[in-house]
């Protein structure tokens, strides 16, 4: 006997609270969700990073991808999909030399950063 899963959509937004080129944040029971306006069409997905949690509607929407506002991860919000990886600080780019117990500390966590793996995003059926 196949479970039957039963599709409940929730009315969480007038569509014109998010202009094209736009997202909003909202929260549905436990769930905090991502709401993005790509050229015209709704979509929904996760609003907390795969990577660190970040929340992704505080970063920027080009086209249809998303990059979280914390290490720059991007995900394309029309499927959920990873389509960029996330950055960690390189202190060789700085302009001026830093001190050397602050490359410590950015070559640690960088080293800890590249343990951490970074999934797609779920995503969730929308309806307008
Ligand atoms: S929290 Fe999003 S890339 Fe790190």
């Amino acid at each position: 006997m196949k479970d039957q899963i039963e599709r409940q959509f929730v009315d969480i937004s007038d569509v014109r609270d998010v202009p094209v080129g736009k997202m909003k944040h909202a929260d549905i029971k436990e769930n905090e969700i991502l709401i993005a306006n790509s050229e015209g069409k709704i979509y929904a997905l996760c609003d907390r990073c795969s990577h660190m949690n970040a929340p992704l509607s505080m970063g920027t929407l080009n086209g249809k991808v998303v990059t979280c506002p914390i290490h720059g991860a991007r995900f394309d919000v029309t499927t959920g999909k990873k389509v960029g990886e996330p950055m960690s600080l390189d202190p060789s780019m700085f302009p001026e030399p830093i001190p050397e117990s602050l490359q410590k500390i950015f070559a640690h966590s960088a080293q800890i950063q590249s343990k951490i793996r970074t999934y797609d995003q779920p995503t969730y059926e929308t309806m307008v």
